[in-house]
């Protein structure tokens, strides 16, 4: 049975051009509850960590810089079948991928800069977001 929560960040593009609010209200529009949330600066180290499956990656190194260029906002949502109609909601990766009226198709501006990350399975909704909240920050 899929899980019921997943973890976002509204990333750096979208923090740094006043997005957020317009991002959280779709969030809520879309049937998602928040559990968690918080604005933060990531530090390299936490941002190296966090991608640490993409340290292969040729795009490692600028997605690291990137991702700490400014802060994001980290948040756990609930909603049932969250981590797939998270996905449904934000979109395809590249932005001229995305469908239209998802939030990457409004936002993104490039593969990088892509406006909001969603966890792509519930065993990493999971890890991210025990990597970003103890369990005393995180509402029942
Ligand atoms: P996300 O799915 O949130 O987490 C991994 C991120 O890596 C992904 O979003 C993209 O923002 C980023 N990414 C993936 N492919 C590339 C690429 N070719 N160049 C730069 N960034 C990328």
């Amino acid at each position: 049975m899929a899980g019921n929560r997943t973890f976002t960040m509204i990333k750096p593009d979208a923090t740094g051009a006043g997005h957020t609010g317009k991002i959280i209200d779709k969030i809520i529009e879309a049937g998602f509850s928040i559990k968690a949330m918080k604005w933060a600066q990531l530090s390299t180290s936490q941002a190296q960590e966090f991608y640490a499956v993409h340290s292969e990656r040729p795009f490692y190194g600028e997605l690291v810089e990137y991702m700490t260029s400014a802060p994001i906002v980290a948040a756990i949502l609930e909603k049932d079948n969250a981590v797939e109609d998270f996905r449904t909601l934000i979109g395809a990766t590249k932005p001229e991928e995305a469908a239209e009226g998802t939030i990457r198709k409004m936002f993104a501006t490039s593969i990088a800069a892509n406006a909001v990350h969603g966890s792509d399975s519930d065993d990493n909704a999971k890890i991210e977001g025990e990597f970003h909240f103890a369990s005393t920050e995180v509402t029942a």
